[in-house]
């Protein structure tokens, strides 16, 4: 007798969308990142002439689209604290036709899951026209943008199959602090060399395992916070801005629930005119410069009927926090913080019956403008 199976089906082993089996990949690809990047003293390898197009660089531009970009915009602080090069992250389908005044000399950054975004390759076409220099982070080192730059790396996720991008993210965030550690060293920045990055990707790692080991938990988050809402925010400061955006991204994509992530201090300026009672906000709380003025936000949404998740660094936790992140560098708390948010997104999905990995009017790679 014969089973009918679709040929993409037989990856997925026991998982029932591969957006979960992608998700629980995630501590695996940190230490992959590790050991194709790090000789055994711990040191970042890099080819030479990338790193020293990288030093010629006064501005890096990190160009890319969707979730991609959200990974970009977590890179930059990485590259101003640990190299101290300024740094721009931009939208491709944006930058490419309004282009604003470039710096003297300025180094591209494309980052692509797919390598095939045609907003960005369209950038990439115009700013190698200039005879500007580019770097491709992709997780396929055969695509358009990784042939066209002058220099790729890889993100050595694996094949990425869910439209929702999860693993690529938080290896595309893994590389940009290889490098951004590469360059600072070589610039003989202290930061950098304080920043040891082999022991971040292994606390990445046991963190991001950690939310995994809590799916039940998340599961049952994810039924009280958004099982029947129409709407949902994500609030945080600094790199918990970024990772709202993203978090936000991934439940809007799949569980087409109206969900926005913004910089927590703009509630007050706008946006808390939406909270009713129950209306649901995720609180991201890892950065100790703000973590009070975040939870203060958070009080003002369960003051007006909101209900509230805390997702907490252990340090700056309180009693009641419903997720509790472990030991991470501030800089990298996205590659943790947003499993939870992936997990989030992936029960809401799967709780309304929604096919998880194929969600409607998307497609894996956009590549028409
Ligand atoms: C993410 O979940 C997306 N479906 C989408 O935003 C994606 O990140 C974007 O299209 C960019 O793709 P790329 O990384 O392959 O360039």
């Amino acid at each position: 007798f014969t089973v009918k199976m679709d040929a993409a089906d037989l990856g997925k082993g026991t998982y029932p969308f591969y957006m979960l089996k992608e998700v629980d990949e995630q501590p695996v690809v940190m230490h992959r990142l590790a050991e194709k990047y790090l000789d055994a003293k711990g040191n970042v390898v890099l080819p030479a002439d990338l790193l020293d197009a990288l030093k010629q660089a006064d501005r890096l531009y990190i160009v890319a689209a969707g979730t991609s970009y959200h990974a970009g915009l977590v890179g930059k602080p990485l590259f101003e604290q640990l190299a101290g090069i300024p740094t721009e992250v931009v939208l491709g389908s944006e930058f490419g036709y309004h282009m604003p005044m470039l710096s003297k000399k300025p180094m591209f950054i494309f980052l692509s899951q797919s390598g095939e975004t045609a907003d960005s390759r369209q950038v990439l076409v115009k700013t190698k026209a200039l005879g500007y220099p580019a770097l491709t982070i992709t997780n396929v080192g055969t695509s358009t943008l990784a042939r066209e730059a002058d220099f790729a790396l890889e993100l050595y996720a694996g094949p990425e199959i869910a439209v929702a991008s999860t693993k690529a993210y938080t290896a595309q965030i893994g590389v940009e602090a290889l490098v951004a550690k590469a360059l600072g060293t070589a610039f003989n920045q202290p930061a950098a060399k304080q920043f040891d990055v082999a022991h971040q990707l292994a606390l990445a790692a046991d963190g991001q395992q950690a939310l995994i080991d809590q799916k039940e938990h998340l599961h049952d988050l994810a039924k009280d916070m958004f099982a029947t809402t129409r709407n949902a925010f994500f609030i945080g400061r600094g790199t918990d801005y970024f990772v709202s955006l993203e978090a936000a991204l991934k439940l809007k994509e799949i569980s087409y629930v109206q969900a926005e992530g913004f910089a927590a201090g703009e509630l007050k300026h706008g946006t808390i005119a939406l909270i009713e009672d129950n209306t649901p906000v995720v609180a991201f709380i890892t950065d100790p410069v703000t973590a009070e003025h975040t939870r203060a936000n958070g009080q003002e949404v369960q003051a007006r009927g909101g209900k509230v998740l805390h997702i907490a660094a252990h340090d700056l936790a309180k009693d009641g926090d419903e997720l509790v992140i472990g030991d991470i560098d501030p800089l990298l708390s996205p590659l943790v913080t947003i499993v939870a948010g992936q997990l989030l997104a992936y029960y809401t999905s799967y709780d309304r019956g929604y096919d998880v990995d194929k969600p409607r009017n998307l497609a894996k790679s956009v590549t028409v403008e």
